[in-house]
């Protein structure tokens, strides 16, 4: 089994999204998608659930998903949605994507910056294939605020949380990786879409590469 794979996990995962579509994380999954694009890049396919909230704007869809479980439980979704737009789906990293420079118009991120083995390389990678002015939408659950509860819930479950979640941590600082790699997150707000530890709270909206000065 590759390192990716975690069968258990996803088919749990796929279970927990599919019932989440009807509440808030559904609502924030098309608002998210609403600024994508063009020639769209969807960093950790999982089971699909994000292809089912893509505007007409999107003209062509390109996937990464490196477990080989995601990429069978989307398949399905894959299949349905090709009938509006060509999909493909790559066995591949967001850490080492294989794209040209400059070659999609828009990103979506949606609860995998917390997978990633390393978050900064990943956003590294988004700013190089992302085409001067694209957009790079972001729905990731985050770090807690220090003091509050739910930061004392995610220190405790931190050790313990990628074995039980498919290599998820649940206390990254997403805003401040975007901001590292070069991304205005003024149009990224903090959200409440889950009230449930560690996973919780979340950001949500759309960052675009800074221009230099
Ligand atoms: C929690 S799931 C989210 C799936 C989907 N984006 C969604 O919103 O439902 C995280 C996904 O990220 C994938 N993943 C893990 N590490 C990755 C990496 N380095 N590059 C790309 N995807 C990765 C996992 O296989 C999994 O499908």
């Amino acid at each position: 089994m590759a390192r990716h794979d975690h069968p258990v996990f996803s088919r749990l995962y796929g279970l927990i999204a599919r019932a989440e579509e009807g509440g808030p994380v559904g609502e924030a999954r098309t608002r998210t998608a609403a600024t994508l694009s063009g020639r769209t890049l969807i960093v950790g396919l999982g089971p699909g659930l994000d292809l089912e909230h893509l505007p007409d704007a999107v003209s062509e869809v390109v996937a990464v998903e490196p477990s080989a479980p995601m990429r069978a439980a989307a398949r399905g979704r894959v299949a349905h949605f090709e009938r509006h737009r060509p999909i493909v789906v790559l066995d591949a990293v967001a850490e080492d994507l294989p794209l040209a420079d400059a070659s999609v118009d828009s990103i979506l991120f949606a609860y995998v910056l917390c997978s990633v083995d390393d978050p900064d390389l990943a956003l590294r990678e988004a700013a190089r294939v992302l085409r001067p002015g694209g957009a790079v939408a972001v729905m990731e659950h985050v770090r807690a605020t220090e003091g509050s509860w739910t930061r004392r819930a995610q220190r405790a479950v931190a050790p313990i949380w990628p074995r039980m979640a498919g290599g998820c941590r649940c206390d990254r600082d997403t805003r401040a990786a975007l901001e590292r790699a070069g991304f205005d997150t003024s149009q990224v707000s903090d959200e409440v879409l889950v009230n449930v530890p560690p996973v919780s709270p979340a950001i949500v909206g759309t960052a675009r590469l800074r221009s230099l000065p």
